[in-house]
């Protein structure tokens, strides 16, 4: 079994970038520039906005954080974010999701200009990667294909099974690895609250990627020996053995997984140092088509 070490490999393109960024100041020019718009105050969304400052810190990017309270009106942050749009000094922009409730997502999303969009969420974007045209690449499966392909994992002619059709994870990635390119050319079957048979299906994946957001619910039982296994999921959950009284989880019973696999990402380290390499990635993409 081979771990697919997602912190070694964003350590890798973290490396590059900074290489990059430094060839550019040598040159004279400006860093390039991350904008991070947080409103009000879950614990899960400060702490990974205050990973992706840091990490853009890292490997010099410019990084500026902008707070709202919870009850920020509509008009206040659609405002902020045309004037975001218009600074030509503004690389990427991203809003941390989820928006309290009088915020409608899908407004807040399309009001960011395409092509500041680093989160690859906008409409624009999720159609051009659609059409296998230049985009920014939603940052969780981008990753994964960075670390798939990092680890010289084949995905043509395998059969992808996804679990989870969110927007930001599930979707995009089977469209990804359905894409007539590489990575890609995968059979694609995705997976969600309504499969009738959900162990038939993990049962036939070469790879297989969940996205279902429940600790766990990936068993020994479900998948195929020699299965290339991707968790997304990230959970607490409580553990009287630990000394802070939980552990962090998948949505893979990883013990019990990993020996049957022929490889698989761990939790946490695999996927969630991906997603923040693949948002810097997306940054300096958007700087240098400027
Ligand atoms: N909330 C959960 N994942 C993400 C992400 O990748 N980007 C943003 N902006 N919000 C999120």
């Amino acid at each position: 079994m081979k771990l697919l070490d997602g912190k070694a490999c964003s350590e890798s393109i973290l490396q590059e970038l900074t290489d990059q960024t430094r060839e550019l100041t040598a040159a004279g020019k400006r860093s390039p520039h991350l904008v991070a718009i947080l409103v009000g105050e879950n614990p899960a969304s400060e702490t990974y906005v205050a990973s992706k400052q840091a990490n853009c810190e890292k490997v010099g990017f410019r990084s500026t954080l902008i707070r709202y309270a919870s009850d920020v009106t509509s008009e206040v942050l659609l405002a902020k974010l045309q004037e975001l749009n218009q600074d030509p000094e503004v690389d990427g922009i991203l809003v941390q999701l989820p928006l309290p409730k009088q915020l409608s997502e899908t407004l807040v999303i399309e009001t960011i200009s395409p092509e500041k969009d680093v989160d690859g969420f906008h409409p624009v974007n999720i159609g051009r990667m659609s059409k296998n045209i230049p985009a920014f690449l939603p940052a969780t499966p981008g990753g994964i294909l960075q670390l798939l392909s990092r680890n010289d994992i084949e995905t043509a002619g395998k059969h992808c099974v996804v679990l989870g059709r969110s927007n930001i994870v599930g979707m995009p990635m089977a469209i990804l690895m359905a894409r007539n390119t590489n990575p890609g050319n995968a059979t694609v079957t995705i997976c969600h609250s309504r499969t009738a048979d959900l162990k038939a299906m993990t049962l036939q994946a070469d790879i297989l990627i969940a996205a279902v957001g429940k600790p766990l619910m990936v068993t020994a039982d479900m998948v195929k020996s020699g299965a290339v296994v991707v968790d997304v999921g990230i959970h607490r959950v409580a553990d009287d053995t630990k000394p802070k009284g939980y552990r962090i989880v998948g949505d893979v019973d990883f013990d019990a997984v990993a020996p049957i696999a022929s490889a698989i990402t761990p939790v946490p380290g695999g996927v969630g140092p991906m997603t923040i390499a693949q948002l810097l990635l997306n940054t300096m993409e958007a700087y240098l088509r400027k």
